[in-house]
């Protein structure tokens, strides 16, 4: 239909969708199942406790949890076998090849609401990101998979940066419109965090939720009225052990290695908290530099959302003051870290209020050490 239509080469946010599972664990379901394993632990290993030859694992505390994150629950895909002190892990029965995958089908729901938003037909678009934390699996690809259920005639690829996925997906849609080899993309980050998170791990198994969002990235000449503006993207990656998980295809499960917590999600909190903080407050004031904007006069900052602590510290050093939950908005209470999807989430829900010629950041930052900002100008 705007086959026809003059390109501009600027590429424009057109919309963003949200698929939010309906289950959802608070911190009080968690710590119960928690400590109700830590019990079971404690009272199977006794002697050994007791000789010295084994720690006694620690109970987890609602307010610790409140205090040092933010998080107060997260929405998953299968509660009842998370909090389940036997198992602790996500389950569902396994789906043929000639079902859509789990990963596939909540991130057709978020595409299929970015698509409604902004009143665009699926055969209209030509491409579809999938950029998430883990994919489903090797090949064929999520996003392939993806495309074909929404009818999409183009092509498609996954792409993983960890946390950063999604801003990545946005600046690499964003280049396929500068250089008009695309007019619209798709960026799909499902995430099933519950799948990679150590829910056995006192230390982080409060930290990850369930969710999948989208964002229609497209040429401004076919975008709809109502649609932002990117005025800018910025990558940046450093090597970093201090979020890692070593499971891939080359170290399959053994007898010896079958649940090996490295296989899983593992971090060093604080050192992360210590380095991205003012890694990522000086790449947002340098761009923001080189995009000509004062970053004081940033209307509202959609983070990345991890921790509600490093969420205050940046904003502060990039707006100059204590940012407001107006200036800063957190959906880590409700949803927990969603990986990707955190920043695409915030801007969903908290943006629709802003007037035209706002600007805004929608950042990320996570393993790798990656970080990607989008600098973003509301149009109409
Ligand atoms: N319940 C009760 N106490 C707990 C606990 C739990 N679930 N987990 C840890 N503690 C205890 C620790 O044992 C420690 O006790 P000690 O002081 O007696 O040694 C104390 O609480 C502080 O632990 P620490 O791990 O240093 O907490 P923290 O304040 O650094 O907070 C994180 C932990 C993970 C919330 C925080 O470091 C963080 O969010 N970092 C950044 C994470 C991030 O962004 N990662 C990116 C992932 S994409």
């Amino acid at each position: 239909m705007h086959d026809d239509t003059p390109l501009t080469g600027r590429p424009v946010i057109s919309s963003t969708g949200l698929y939010t599972p309906e289950e959802s664990i608070s911190n009080a379901e968690l710590v119960a199942s928690f400590n109700a394993y830590v019990e079971r632990f404690n009272a199977a290993h006794a002697a050994e406790i007791e000789a010295g030859e084994v720690a006694a694992l620690q109970p987890s505390s609602v307010e610790f949890i409140e205090k040092a994150s933010g998080i107060k629950s997260r929405h998953v895909m299968a509660k009842e076998p998370i909090l389940d002190p036997e198992i602790m892990a996500p389950r569902w029965r396994e789906r043929s090849n000639e079902e859509i995958s789990i990963l596939a089908e909540i991130g057709v729901a978020a595409a299929r609401d970015a698509l409604a938003r902004a009143g665009r037909d699926a055969a209209q678009v030509d491409a579809v990101l999938c950029a998430a934390s883990n994919m489903q699996r090797a090949y064929p690809a999520m996003a392939i998979e993806i495309q074909q259920a929404l009818g999409i005639d183009g092509f498609g690829f996954d792409m993983n940066v960890a946390c950063s996925s999604a801003t990545f997906g946005i600046q690499t849609a964003a280049d396929y419109i500068r250089a008009g080899h695309a007019r619209s993309v798709l960026v799909v980050s499902p995430e099933i965090t519950s799948g990679h998170l150590n829910w056995r791990d006192r230390d982080s198994h409060f930290i990850f939720g369930d969710v999948a969002t989208a964002v229609l990235v497209e040429d401004a000449a076919i975008a709809p009225a109502q649609h932002w503006d990117i005025i800018g993207t910025k990558l940046k990656t450093v090597f970093s052990n201090n979020i890692r998980n070593n499971f891939g295809f080359l170290n399959r499960a053994t007898p010896e290695t079958e649940g090996t917590p490295d296989k899983l999600f593992v971090q060093e909190g604080r050192k992360v908290f210590k380095e991205v903080v003012p890694m990522v407050a000086q790449m947002i004031v340098d761009e923001a530099a080189r995009l000509g904007i004062e970053p004081h006069s940033l209307r509202r900052l959609w983070l990345h959302q991890a921790n509600a602590g490093m969420n205050r510290l940046i904003s502060h050093r990039v707006l100059g003051h204590e940012a407001s939950e107006d200036e800063s908005p957190t959906v880590l209470d409700t949803y927990g870290n969603t990986s990707s999807a955190g920043s695409i989430i915030a801007f969903h829900q908290h943006s629709a209020d802003l007037a035209a010629g706002d600007t805004g950041l929608i950042c990320s930052f996570g393993a790798g050490y990656s970080a990607g900002t989008v600098f973003v100008r509301k149009v109409a």
